[in-house]
């Protein structure tokens, strides 16, 4: 028997896109737990904001995923301190709409940072996951990878493509277990691509009104199913879609969107 507060006692953590909203909570989390988190991030400030608040159990590490040599760099970091990397939760991402008339940017930045970025991760990150005696993968999908937003296709499909890669890691590192979770709305710095102010206010409205919990998501709502799936509770759990969104996918009301 073990104390849950002790689930990731000296365990290492790195966490995509830990300077802001899910990935900061998860990160809080395993913190709370006695993990060393390296927290990866494009926002330094951000990232220099969760290292005040979590001490010497946050390692930040800025980073951008779009570039292959910024995650290898990423790696040697943390193979500096370690021997080992016990669990990579692959959470950083970017999403805003865009129709049939996206740019070559759009394009790039929703595939590179979604689905290129934690691809990369994997890739150089091999090494060290495998010195562990017990590695974990998570990806953090969406529901978008279920549902057909308007104008959001470019997001949905890097989406739908993380939560594939996830079972082609099933099948391709058998050593690993690898999960994916598909949150849905949930209130982080993210959704103000949705509007701010009063729009904001009227999208959180619907939203709390649309998800049969009755509520928009909260970080810690999804932190609690990382968590979950990267601890040992979750070791016969491998290559599973995990959706996280109050019921929203099955009420079928979908705000319009
Ligand atoms: P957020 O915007 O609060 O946090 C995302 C973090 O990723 C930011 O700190 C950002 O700086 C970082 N990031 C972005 N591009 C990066 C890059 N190139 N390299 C390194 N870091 C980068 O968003 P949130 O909501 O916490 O999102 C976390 C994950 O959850 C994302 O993958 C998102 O797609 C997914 N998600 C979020 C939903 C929501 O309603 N908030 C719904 C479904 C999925």
């Amino acid at each position: 028997m073990y104390m849950r507060s002790e689930r990731f006692k000296n365990r290492t953590v790195l966490i995509t896109g830990a300077a802001s909203g899910i990935g900061a909570e998860a990160a809080r989390q395993f913190a709370a737990e006695e993990a060393y988190v390296f927290g990866c991030d494009v926002n330094i400030e951000r990232l220099a904001t969760m290292e005040k608040e979590l001490g010497k159990a946050f390692i930040p590490i800025h980073g951008d995923l779009r570039k292959e040599e910024s995650v290898e760099a990423l790696s040697m970091a943390i193979q500096q301190q370690f021997e080992s990397l016990d669990i990579l939760v692959n959470n950083a991402g970017i999403g805003y709409f865009s129709g049939l008339d996206f740019s070559p940017e759009d394009f790039t930045r929703h595939f590179d940072v979604n689905l290129r970025g934690p691809m990369l991760c994997v890739k150089h990150c091999r090494d060290l996951l495998e010195e562990s005696s017990n590695p974990v993968i998570i990806n953090i999908s969406s529901i978008a990878a279920n549902i057909e937003f308007s104008n959001h296709f470019l997001y949905s499909c890097a989406k739908k493509g993380i939560e594939k890669f996830t079972k082609h890691l099933v099948k391709d590192l058998p050593w690993i277990r690898a999960n994916s979770v598909l949150p849905g709305f949930i209130d982080t710095p993210m959704l103000d691509g949705f509007g701010s102010g009063d729009e904001k206010r009227k999208l959180i409205g619907a939203i709390n009104s649309s998800v049969p919990c009755g509520r928009i998501g909260k970080p810690i709502d999804i932190a609690n199913a990382i968590l979950f799936l990267a601890s040992d509770e979750a070791a016969y759990i491998n290559g599973a879609s995990l959706v996280v969104d109050g019921g929203f996918t099955h009420a079928n009301t979908w705000l319009g969107l």
